[in-house]
């Protein structure tokens, strides 16, 4: 079985970040959001993995040589975002006439893929969701079931009558493709892969559901890649609660785990953590931070009040002024920056 991560697309809601690092590479617990999927689908038995991207795909190469994957990965490239149903479809030569498991490359699962793949081969169907109980069920693609059966799929319904997300995993067989080249564009323009999964049911093929029981998160938005951040952390705090670069320096200052901290960081007079993630090269003197991701290179000093439930992106300084402001604060903030300040 091949495997199959959708990495193109533009990441709007992620902004300002996604300027300058594509949502999927942005980190979680310090390793792109990207690594988890491939390491999932890894686990699962697949080593060929096909990674679709779109203009940022230099940025994407770089990852296969960090993290030193032992799989055979190819990136894709789909000129522009039309769909995930087009981002398969773009597939379609590496796909060939292999079975494979589609992934979105900005979901995180924490669940083993295997017992879906099993159920795949035993029941000989032609396409398998997965499914999981959501809360804004207008967010995603719906499943209708009748004894457990797939009757009927949505995608982002105004008005869902079920709160069954079909989540970002899919497998498929080569009888996907035929009904693709059914699907025609959605409300948002774009060739969904729910309305091609809906045009393999009317054509008489065997969609069956995988109730996906463990934690999943679409890390579409920041206060997801917050609450993926803390997830992330306390699943890995069972085997290490302070993970540590040996090339970080840590000077007079209180750490509080679970918390990781990247290469060649420098923390002086700081309460880092609980539930925070330092990206490399960053430093951090006189400020007390926790339940955040702060990116690379990041520049924080002198900073009274304790910064908490922040995303600070890659150069980015906060810093106590030399000058005399006239009791008033600087900003030098970007494109679809958010500050809050408290009263
Ligand atoms: O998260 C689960 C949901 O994911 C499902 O419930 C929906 O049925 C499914 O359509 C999808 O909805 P999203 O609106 O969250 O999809 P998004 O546009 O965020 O794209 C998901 C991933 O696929 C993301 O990594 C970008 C990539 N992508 C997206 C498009 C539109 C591509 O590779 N190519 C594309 O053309």
């Amino acid at each position: 079985m091949k495997g199959l991560i959708l990495c193109g697309g533009y990441g709007t809601r992620l902004q300002p970040f996604t300027f300058a690092t594509a949502k999927q590479l942005l980190p979680v617990a310090n390793k792109p959001v990207l690594s988890y999927v491939i390491r999932a689908l890894q686990k699962a038995g697949v080593n060929n993995i096909g990674i679709i991207v779109g203009d940022r795909h230099d940025e994407f190469k770089q990852i296969s040589y960090k993290e030193n994957f032992e799989t055979k990965i190819t990136f894709i490239i789909q000129r522009f975002p039309l769909g995930l149903a087009h981002a398969v479809e773009t597939a379609r030569s590496f796909i060939k006439n292999n079975d494979f498991i589609v992934a979105l490359g900005d979901n995180i699962f924490t669940q083993k893929l295997r017992p879906a793949v099993e159920l795949f081969y035993r029941h000989r169907a032609d396409a398998l969701i997965f499914l999981a109980p959501v809360k804004e069920p207008q967010r995603y693609g719906i499943a209708y079931l009748e004894d457990g059966v797939v009757k009927h799929l949505e995608e982002k319904p105004p008005f869902p009558r079920s709160n069954l997300a079909i989540m970002g995993l899919y497998i498929f067989k080569e009888t996907i493709f035929p009904a693709i080249a059914k699907t025609r564009p959605s409300r948002r323009g774009e060739l969904e892969i729910t309305d091609a999964l809906q045009e393999l049911i009317k054509m008489g093929g065997k969609v069956i559901p995988y109730h996906y029981e463990g934690w999943w998160l679409d890390v579409g938005r920041p206060e997801d890649l917050l609450l993926a951040n803390h997830k992330i952390l306390e699943l890995q705090s069972k085997s290490c609660f302070f993970k540590i670069a040996p090339s970080a320096h840590i000077l007079n200052s209180i750490l509080r785990g679970p918390i990781t901290i990247g290469d060649r960081c420098l923390i002086t007079n700081a309460v880092v953590g609980p539930y925070t993630s330092v990206g490399e090269g960053t430093k951090i003197k006189n400020a007390c931070i926790e339940e955040s991701v702060l990116l690379k290179n990041v520049r924080i000093k002198g900073i009274k009040r304790p910064i908490k439930n922040s995303i600070i992106g890659t150069d980015t300084m906060l810093l106590l002024s030399k000058r005399d402001n006239e009791g008033c604060c600087k900003f030098l903030l970007g494109n679809k920056s958010r500050v809050e300040l408290d009263r």
